[in-house]
């Protein structure tokens, strides 16, 4: 999760709520590989062709009033757009079998939101697409809409269930499964790998450093530096689109941030698709997906955490500052502010990713595989030699929890590493939601709970036991769907078991392992048990016990022997997950609208000037009404900026509230009125000439006793761009 931290607030029958920070959830794909290329004598001269489809979908929700989802910061709601949302589907078929990977612009795939797709996919497709064959995962930005969860957890920290932020998500994903199956062509697959460095580094360095010195000896860095990317092409041999995995959390947006993006990752799908396909983002037919991996440790901010009052290194062990403490000890850079930290890191993996793309010739061949269970892992027991059993636990969150980390502190001065409980918070949460249970608290020994969730059902359960463990296999690559966020180094191990279990008796000699992060349910941290004894917010994280990862690594490898022995139709399916009935909101209906005195809804406030440079940020202020009351906002847009045609005499829209040069700020002011101000920040390479901004909205008014919605729209004054002083006239 965002990595917040806890912040307490007062609940609306003063119940004391406490939000809880899900820090930084991704998708995790590990990726082994193997530098043999494949063995010529193998090969069919004349290898298959796999049918491939792919297809994307604006999946933006309200961005207004909404809570993001990531940090649990209860102030960090939406207000405006920076860059939209996508869901982005691939489909491939080898004539035998079939499998649908999404990689969607979230916090992370929710339990609810992936069952919620499952119905929508069975009703429209039958038994096409099911759970064994589709894979769900999220990017891990932490500034899109939440809402999309059932467990009381997660509820508590966005509002509860949205309806209004649910149905775009579960809309767009099907819809973007829908536009990949509708264009399903035969095509090849390339694939590629590659280092980059710069982009991301260790946030829990202590932790990492407990993990045996002979495991870490085996590798230079404390994080995966690897980026793999798939290389689709139709039969011709044309690129079509790319899947790329890079281990590195999406928050270079930090938790003061208010406007719905895309992030780190979502931004470099946004560059790769405009690089191909020219036009606006979210058009065209190249379809680019960037997708989260075993991000656990990973941070983007990569000048390292430094005291934001002294500017001097935090505690290296507790990550606090000796004046503010844990809140005030952030991760930074590599930009002067979180937008250019945001382009920075987002380039730089779009940039190795198209290198890799332009250079990929190893075809990926051989037939697809793909293996699913759903897994109690509250209670796996598993025996480690003779005489000992180890096993997980029912969920419970660690104090180091609540200290979030340094890419966002919690509020309540909670430190990382603690291995104590602190009388005072103990005292509070048995009164609050009562003591952890004995047997709990042996289980998840040395880590002091916080909340026993596992023991916490009011009004719904706190968190998920009943998890997914899927894997697919494409010919030489495998792709784990880990339903959290696994360190470095359990990322590492998991790959590596995989690997060598698809391996016996010589089989799938050249493969590829990734982990997609964040996938079809959350779950939080995974950590290696020597990582999970320094309990810092990782460690304190990993809701089902220190041997969380050693039941992962069983059941992955558990289906990789399916695979291998063509058994998967024998696997248990498992206990199948709840979907709970009757989830509760906490987000009132938005208001209806006012407007000062002699104004209409689009009336220019704040005008434009009339003449900029290139590198200038032109600016304009609206009469607005509320976001929310333009209801399913998908594949609409707030903000246009367009440019004059003086042959046509007409205007055409070169950017909408999608493109990273837009920023639509929603201001909401005192007695229902509020404000939208536009920024465009003028691109170096704009063309000279004469430009406008318009903005699009709705209001609602009471009429007769009844609420009307009504569309408005506004414009500001022609202005002119004129090159920077700096270029030639
Ligand atoms: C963090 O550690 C430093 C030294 O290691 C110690 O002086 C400080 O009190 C600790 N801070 C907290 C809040 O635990
Ligand atoms: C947190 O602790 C630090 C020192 O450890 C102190 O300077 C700061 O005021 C505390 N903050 C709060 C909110 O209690
Ligand atoms: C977030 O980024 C802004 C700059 O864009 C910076 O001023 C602020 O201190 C950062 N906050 C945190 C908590 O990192
Ligand atoms: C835990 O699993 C065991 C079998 O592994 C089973 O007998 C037991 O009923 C399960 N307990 C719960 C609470 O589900
Ligand atoms: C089994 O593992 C436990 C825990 O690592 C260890 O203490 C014990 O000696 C082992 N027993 C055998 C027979 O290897
Ligand atoms: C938990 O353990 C403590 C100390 O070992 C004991 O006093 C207490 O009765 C136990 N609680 C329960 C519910 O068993
Ligand atoms: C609104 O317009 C009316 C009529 O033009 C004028 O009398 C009134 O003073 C205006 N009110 C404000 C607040 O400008
Ligand atoms: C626009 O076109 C008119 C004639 O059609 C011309 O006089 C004028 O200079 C043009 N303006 C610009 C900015 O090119
Ligand atoms: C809206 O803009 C006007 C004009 O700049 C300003 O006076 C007012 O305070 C703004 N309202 C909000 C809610 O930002």
């Amino acid at each position: 999760m965002g990595c917040g931290g806890a912040s307490v607030l007062q609940g609306a029958q003063s119940v004391l709520l406490v939000s809880l920070t899900l820090t930084c959830v991704g998708l995790v794909i590990v990726v082994v590989t193997n530098n043999n290329k494949t063995d010529p004598g193998t090969t069919p001269p004349s290898p298959p062709l796999y049918l491939i489809g792919l297809g994307r979908a604006d999946c933006t929700g309200p961005p207004a009033e909404v809570p993001l989802m990531g940090y649990a910061n209860a102030g960090q709601t939406a207000a405006g757009i920076h860059t939209r949302l996508f869901s982005r589907a691939f489909i491939v078929d080898d004539g035998r079998s079939r499998i649908v990977f999404v990689s969607v612009d979230i916090g992370m795939v929710s339990q609810r939101l992936r069952l919620e797709v499952l119905r929508a996919l069975e009703q429209k497709f039958g038994s096409l697409y099911h759970r064994q064959n589709v894979l769900l995962s999220g990017t891990h930005t932490h500034s899109g809409p939440g809402g999309y969860f059932q467990y009381t957890l997660f509820m508590m920290s966005t509002k509860g269930y949205i309806k209004s932020a649910v149905q775009p998500v579960v809309q767009a994903i099907v819809k973007s499964v829908e536009l990949a199956h509708e264009n399903m062509r035969p095509g090849r697959i390339f694939r590629n790998s590659g280092k980059l460095e710069q982009s991301s580094s260790n946030r829990s360095p202590q932790s990492y450093e407990n993990n045996p010195r002979d495991e870490r000896d085996r590798f230079s860095e404390d994080t995966d530096k690897q980026v793999t990317v798939l290389k689709f092409t139709d039969g011709d041999g044309d690129g079509i689109g790319v899947l790329s995995w890079f281990a590195v959390h999406a928050v270079s947006m930090n938790y003061t941030n208010r406007l719905v993006s895309s992030d780190n990752m979502g931004l470099a799908s946004l560059m790769m698709e405009l690089d191909k396909n020219q036009g606006l983002p979210g058009e065209g037919r190249f379809v680019a997906g960037f997708s989260s991996s075993n991000l656990g440790d990973v941070t983007p901010n990569t000048r390292g955490p430094h005291c934001a009052n002294t500017g001097l290194k935090c505690d290296y062990v507790n990550s606090s500052c000796p004046v503010g403490g844990t809140k005030m000890c952030m991760g930074l850079g590599p930009g002067v502010d979180m937008f250019e930290s945001t382009r920075i890191i987002a380039e730089n993996i779009y940039k190795k990713t198209k290198e890799l793309y332009s250079t990929a010739v190893e075809e990926v061949r051989g037939s697809l595989h793909f293996a699913h269970q759903w897994i109690d892992m509250s209670n796996v027991s598993l025996p480690i030699n003779s005489t000992h059993t180890v096993r997980t636990c029912k969920p419970a969150l660690g104090h180091s929890f609540a200290a979030g980390t340094t890419d966002g502190g919690g509020d309540l001065n909670f430190t990382q590493g603690m291995v104590e409980g602190d009388p005072f918070w103990d005292g509070i949460r048995d009164d609050l939601v009562g003591q952890p249970s004995n047997e709990t608290q042996d289980c998840h020994r040395p880590k002091p709970i916080l909340f026993s969730t596992g023991e916490m059902s009011w009004p719904l359960p706190w968190h998920p036991t009943i998890i997914d463990v899927q894997m697919f296999l494409i010919g030489s690559v495998a792709v784990l769907a880990v339903p959290g966020e696994m360190t470095t180094m359990s990322g590492r191990r998991l790959r590596a078991a995989v690997k060598q279990e698809l391996q016996v008796g010589g089989a799938f000699k050249d493969l590829e392992v990734v982990i997609a992060g964040l996938s079809n349910v959350y779950t939080h941290y995974i950590t290696t048990y020597e990582e999970y004894q320094v309990q810092r917010y990782e460690g304190a994280s990993t809701i089902y016990g220190p041997h969380t990862l050693t039941a992962y690594i069983h059941h992955f490898t558990h289906l990789s022997k399916a695979i291998r022995q063509d058994s998967v139709s024998d696997l248990d399916p498992g206990p199948e997950p709840p979907f709970f009935s009757s989830l509760f909101s906490l987000l009132p209906a938005a208001a209806a609208d006012n407007k000062p005195a002699n104004t209409s809804f689009g009336d220019v406030l704040d005008q434009v000037y009339p003449l900029y440079r290139q590198g200038d940020v032109a600016s304009v202020t609206f009469v607005a009404g509320n976001p929310r009351h333009s209801g399913d906002i998908r594949d609409k847009t707030f903000v246009t900026v367009e440019k004059f045609d003086n042959n046509t005499q007409t205007w055409t829209v070169v950017h909408t509230d999608a493109s990273w040069e837009t920023r639509f700020h929603w201001l909401k002011g005192a007695d229902r009125q509020s404000n939208a101000t536009v920024e465009w920040f003028i691109p170096h390479g704009a063309p000279s000439g004469v430009y406008r901004i318009r903005h699009f909205g709705h209001y609602k008014e009471i009429k007769n006793f009844r609420p009307v919605i009504l569309p408005y729209e506004g414009q500001s004054h022609h202005f002119t761009v004129a090159p920077s002083y700096y270029s030639a006239p």
